[in-house]
């Protein structure tokens, strides 16, 4: 598939998740279902946990303080939101932000593995417990594997995955923002050359239409 094609398949996705009542509580609740946003043919992705409050009304990912705090990151390894595509395990927010429940997580999963599979990054960082165990499909915490990258295939993709503190965890704590701070470093060098074939970068700001 083109990068055109994949861009017209996330749309359709994008448009089939919208309307999702998967999870009878959350899709109640709800104001927003929050898809994800950034560039579609991105070589680096992030997955946190799940909507907050701020991300449900915008129907945006990561645009209250952990978001700005994840802008931060970004910007001192010289990338930007327009360089990556952010989503989360969870589309839908889970009411007073409690933890995502199982059968929550693996309903999402679909949708989460075939946006993997359409974006198609090179590298998955993923942010905090919920997406590192599901993505590694192992119950081992963040604690002890942030910062280690790993070679995995995830859908019918061979990427690597790059386990990181969440943001949200390093708000308050300057410890946590420094290791967080080190880890990011650590991601330029993961991110492979462009192939000299490759095709342009096609943009799209899924979340704002
Ligand atoms: N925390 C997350 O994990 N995701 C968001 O989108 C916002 C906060």
């Amino acid at each position: 598939m083109t990068a055109d094609e994949r861009r017209e398949e996330l749309k359709v996705l994008l448009q089939e998740a919208r309307t999702c009542t998967r999870c009878a509580q959350l899709a109640s609740t709800r104001a927003t279902v929050v898809f994800g946003a950034g560039n579609a043919d991105a070589d680096l992705m992030f997955v946190g946990e799940a909507p907050g409050a701020n991300e449900d009304k915008q129907g945006l990912p990561f645009v209250g303080q952990a978001g700005r705090l994840l802008d931060q990151l970004l910007s001192e390894i010289g990338l930007s939101r327009a360089d990556v595509f952010i989503q989360n395990t969870l589309m839908c927010r889970p009411p007073g932000n409690r933890d995502p429940q199982p059968g929550e997580i693996q309903n999402c999963s679909a949708y989460l593995l075939r946006k993997i599979e359409l974006v198609r990054p090179q590298v998955i960082c993923t942010l905090g417990n919920f997406a590192t165990k599901l993505l590694r499909d192992d119950p081992t915490g963040i604690t002890r594997l942030h910062g280690r990258p790993e070679e995995r295939r995830i859908g019918n993709l061979d990427v690597t995955l790059y386990p990181l503190f969440h943001p949200a965890a390093a708000l308050y704590t300057p410890a946590m923002l420094e290791t967080l701070r080190a880890d990011f470093a650590g991601i330029p060098e993961l991110l492979r050359e462009p192939e000299a074939e490759a095709e342009p970068v096609a943009e799209l700001q899924l979340g704002l239409f």
